[in-house]
């Protein structure tokens, strides 16, 4: 492989993830914004499966709190938030017919579920595992935001020193997740991504091309445009979308989708011994919960994710982050 390159980042200290956007905005599709804005400020979540009110949310944050202090008065707390501070690199190969030879050997850090404003420390622990790596592309499955109401740069600041360790020689791509304001689109190109909202683009290598597909989070704010970019990316070639949940697996393979990447569902955050996750957070697709699954001819990948939401605690189940390695099978 040749040598990677390493993009200049601004500096952690210079970025402003709050600031007007100026001239590093991301793409936004005629439309989107006022889609966005309308689901944000309204009373409904809208997924494939349909609205949901937003009360109910509030039901599980219920639960949440009564989850915490059962593990506090169990001694069990600093265990889980140790857990949730330890996540672990992971290594893929995945093999497909139709990838293009120049894209044998290709290599993919897929980073999810962030969420740096819950946890900070983090990004060292996750930058000292990273430092060194060399790779094709790093792409961001959304959720870079932990807590609502948060302010963008305290999700934001510390994902630029996480990343500034890898050398990448393609692209940072990135996608919105259910925890992202529309404005996160803006503070993660200033920070050097390309954030994909419900649009196609290609990387090309030796003449041939993949072709990479984001769609705008689908957990909280789906729309039809989300599905029409997923069945129509108006390029032909070897796909890939990055969607920030599994909920459109069986979509993707109806459109020809051969590599699925995503997160969300932290891969339970709290699983029983085996791994069995006791909540997903998903309305359709729950095969696809966690890890390495496929639909039709779909191969995809569900990330645990490398931090949480709240509570920051994670028992059976680790954060990760996923170091890809696609292969043409011979
Ligand atoms: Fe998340």
């Amino acid at each position: 492989m040749p040598a990677a390159t390493r993009r200049d980042l601004p500096r952690a200290s210079s970025l402003d993830a709050d600031a007007d956007p100026g001239e590093a905005a991301a793409e936004k599709p005629p439309g989107w914004a006022a889609a966005r804005q309308a689901i944000e400020t309204g009373r409904y979540w809208v997924s494939p499966a349909g609205r949901r009110p937003r009360w109910r949310q509030k039901l599980f944050r219920c639960a949440l709190f009564a989850f915490v202090a059962a593990m506090r008065l169990t001694g069990l707390y600093g265990r889980g938030r140790r857990n949730a501070l330890a996540p672990r690199l992971v290594e893929l190969e995945l093999q497909f017919d139709t990838l293009p030879q120049a894209f044998d050997g290709y290599r993919i850090l897929h980073l999810s579920d962030t969420h740096l404003d819950m946890a900070p420390e983090l990004a060292g622990i996750a930058g000292a595992m990273l430092a060194g790596l060399a790779v094709d592309t790093l792409v961001l499955t959304g959720d870079i935001l932990g807590a609502h109401d948060a302010p963008l740069h305290t999700a934001v600041e510390p994902l630029v020193p996480l990343i500034e360790r890898v050398a990448v020689r393609d692209r940072r791509f990135a996608v919105l997740g259910n925890h992202d304001p529309a404005a996160m689109a803006d503070a993660l190109e200033r920070i050097g991504f390309t954030v994909l909202l419900n649009r196609s683009t290609t990387v090309e290598r030796h003449s041939e091309h993949v072709v990479w597909t984001g769609l705008d989070d689908v957990h909280y704010f789906y729309t039809d445009a989300a599905r029409a970019a997923l069945d129509r990316p108006g390029i032909e070639g070897f796909r890939i979308a990055l969607v920030h949940s599994p909920e459109l697996a069986d979509a993707a393979a109806a459109a020809g989708v051969a590599l699925y990447l995503c997160g969300h569902t932290h891969g339970g955050q709290v699983c029983l011994p085996g791994g069995t996750p006791l909540v997903t957070q998903l309305t359709r697709c729950r095969h696809a919960g966690r890890g390495l699954w496929r639909h039709g001819a779909t191969t995809g990948y569900t990330s645990s994710g490398l931090g949480t939401g709240w509570p920051t605690l994670r028992y059976g189940c680790p954060g990760e982050m996923t170091l890809i390695t696609l292969r043409r099978r011979p």
